[in-house]
Formats: C-alpha cells, structure tokens, sequence
C-alpha cells in the first residue's frame, strides 16, 4: 500500500444511479430553466423520459468520434439558444462535446485556448450528463476529446469545470444499445480499468474502482453482448463503465489508449473498436513488468492467469474476440502502408506513452500494429 504520491479525484456533484433515473434530470432542472439538449438521433426519443419543462431545445448534431467542426455546431446552438443547463444525452461522443458547450458557449475561449490540462477559465451553465452507452465513463470525468480536423489528431481538454454537476446511470436508456457497439464500448471501459491498474501513475484508491470495472466486465460484458435484453448484465456494464471513468482523472490510460488513436483519427475506427484490437498486445507486451497485476486482470476475465506473454496475448485476444469483435487491423480496411506513419504519431502522444509501465519505442508500436495487422 503505498499512498505517496497525492492525486486528486473529482466525482460528479450528484449522481442518479438505478432503473429509471434518468426521470429524476426533470426536478434537478427545476422550473423556468432554458435547457439544451446534445443528444444523438437514436437518443432524440429518451429526451421525453427525462421530464424537463421550460425551453428546451435538442441538438442532434454530433458525428461520432467527433471532431471541431462538430463542437463548432454544437456552440453555435448554444449561442441561439443561451441555455441555463446543458444535458449530454448520449455515448462519449456527445457527453464529451456536451462539457465542452457547457464551459465555452457564452466566453471567448476557442477549443485551441483551452487544449490540454486547466486551462479552462469557467462554467457557462449547469451541466447534465447521461450515458446511453456502457463504455466512456465521460460522465464521470473531466476530459473530452474531440478530433483536430487541421492534424487529425485527438486534442484532450481537462478542466475540473468540465465535470457534471448531475451524472445520470440508468441502464434502461443502455438496452437498446447494438450487440456491435455493446462489445466495443465494453472493452473501452475495460481498456480504462485495465491502462489505470497498470500504470506508473497507479494509485491504491484508483485500484480499487479498477478492480471493481474489471471484475464487473469480467462478469457481464459477455452477456450483455450475447443478450441486450439482460437487464442485470447492462447495469453491471453501466457500473463497469462509471468505475472506469474514475481511473481516467487522477490516473488516466497509457499505450494502449495512444496506439488506438491514429486508428479512429485517420481510418475513422470507433474508439471501443480501436481499443479492442490493440488491448491484447498491450497487456501482453506489459506482462513482464506488471506479472501479479496482469494476473489479476486475467482472472477478472475469467481467463487462464499466466505469465508467459504468449498465452497472456491470446487469452486476452480470444476475450475480445468471443464478443464478436474482427480482431485484424486489416478487417477494418487498414492499409499497411499507414502503419510506420502511425506508430510514429502513437509513440510521440507522449501524454499517454510516458504512463505506460514499460517503455515502448516507435519500432514496439510498429511490431503491435503488424502483430494486430
Ligand atoms: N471523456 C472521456 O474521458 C472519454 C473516454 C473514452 C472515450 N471518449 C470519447 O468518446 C467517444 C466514443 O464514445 P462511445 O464509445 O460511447 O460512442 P458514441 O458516443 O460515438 O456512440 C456509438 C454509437 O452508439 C449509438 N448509441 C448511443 N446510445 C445508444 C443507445 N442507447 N441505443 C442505441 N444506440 C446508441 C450512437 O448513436 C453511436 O452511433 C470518442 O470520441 C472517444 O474519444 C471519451
Ligand atoms: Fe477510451
């Protein structure tokens, strides 16, 4: 137990959790409020469930895996419509660009002013955040990232003026999520458990959130996959997903996180997706130095626990693999050719790289991408 580097943990002002919360969002908005909505079209129909009255307008138009041109619409709703509150009804996508309108809509900071960690100067309006996928933890956190269009790169802005002042985790607005999509923002917040447990910046009081993700994940994501309609395994799922929310503030990702990147910013990859095809290389290329942690992870999952990077790979990959996910990098219409290229961009994220418990060279990212190839 050693507790001597200090964190910060940031949680949410007040949190919703259980079947049919999000009808709670209503009185938390209270009367008279001018609220705006960033929803996705399939998520435009919950809007009713959350009982806000008063001027409410819904913005539907975030892509996923959004970039600043998304942002830049999204603000410009805003600006119409001078909202009071500001809700995130949505997957990471829209939670992410929802903190940023919250803080940016009525100032003259741009997304570049405030790239990076607290360099946000304030809150516009009251922020909600309600997670429709089990995956991102966004509504827990003080992070989001949106795609640069100029270098195709991910820009990450963190402000603790970015956190919700109501997280909202009801899994009835997670049932209706894809078998597909189910699997791939399970193995992100998996990927988020996992990166925090073994990184150099790993913490006791973030350990335990990760455990509990792991163990969760271990337990559900399966059956979420195979079943959508199991209600027990979609909570655990939306718990999984919170937990691994927590370890992204204090502790973050690592590797893994950064060599998934240049896979959604430049083949358009979603980000669970990414995370999933690159997750198995990683833990096992970090097995060596991390043995009793990987162990851990491993029987989370309900792996065969093993020490021998090899068995570590395929358990892992046979994991993701079992959820239904095209585990090949050349599955998703990658070319080759890119991989040099990206590898070089992954390792030079150093934000990421420099929390990874054992030091990776451009040619170790390049040897995981053609392993995943
Ligand atoms: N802020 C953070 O800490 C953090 C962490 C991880 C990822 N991210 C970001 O989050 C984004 C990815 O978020 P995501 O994985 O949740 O995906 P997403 O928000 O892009 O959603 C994926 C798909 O699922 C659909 N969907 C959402 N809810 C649904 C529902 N209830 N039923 C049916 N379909 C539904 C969406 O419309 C979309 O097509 C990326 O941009 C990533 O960089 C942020
Ligand atoms: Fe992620």
């Amino acid at each position: 137990m050693d507790i001597s580097r200090a964190i910060t943990l940031h949680l949410p002002k007040r949190i919703e959790i259980g079947t049919g919360s999000a009808a709670k969002v209503g009185e938390w908005v209270g009367e008279g409020q001018r609220v705006l909505v960033i929803a996705q079209p399939v998520t435009v129909p919950m809007v009713e469930s959350l009982g806000i009255s008063g001027a409410v307008k819904v913005f539907d138009g975030v892509a996923p895996e959004p970039k600043d041109t998304d942002l830049d619409a999204a603000l410009e709703a805003a600006r119409e419509h001078k909202p009071d509150v500001v809700i995130g009804l949505g997957g990471g996508s829209v939670m992410d660009i929802a903190k940023l309108v919250a803080v940016l809509w009525n100032g003259t900071q741009s997304l570049e002013d405030v790239a990076g960690p607290n360099r946000v100067a304030g809150k516009a309006s009251r922020l909600a955040q309600i997670a429709t996928t089990a995956g991102t933890g966004s509504e827990g956190g003080i992070r989001a990232l949106v795609t640069n269009t100029k270098t195709n790169a991910k820009t990450a802005v963190e402000s603790p003026y970015m956190l919700a002042d109501l997280a909202v985790l009801d899994p009835e607005l997670t049932m209706s999520v894809p078998s597909a999509v189910t699997a791939a923002t399970g193995v992100d917040a998996l990927a988020h458990c996992v990166e925090a447990f073994t990184n150099v910046k790993a913490h006791p009081l973030i350990d335990g959130y990760a455990r509990m993700g792991m163990t969760l994940a271990g337990q559900y994501l399966r059956r979420a996959v195979e079943d959508g309609a199991d209600a027990e395994a979609r909570a655990g799922m939306l718990l999984a997903s919170f937990y691994g929310g927590l370890c992204l503030g204090p502790v973050n990702t690592a590797a893994g996180h950064a060599i998934a990147y240049p896979l959604g910013t430049h083949a358009g990859m979603p980000h669970g997706i990414s995370n999933a095809l690159i997750f198995p290389h990683v833990l096992a290329f970090n097995a060596p130095v991390a043995e009793a942690k990987t162990a851990e992870i491993l029987a989370a999952l309900k792996l065969p626990v093993s020490a021998d990077q090899g068995n570590v790979l395929d358990a892992a990959h046979g994991f993701c693999a079992s959820l239904g996910i095209a585990m090949q990098l050349r599955d998703h219409g990658i070319a080759e050719a890119s991989l040099r290229g990206w590898a070089e961009e992954a390792h030079g994220i150093r934000r990421l790289m420099d929390n990874n418990p054992r030091d990776m060279s451009v040619d170790d990212v390049e040897a995981i991408y053609r392993a995943a190839f």
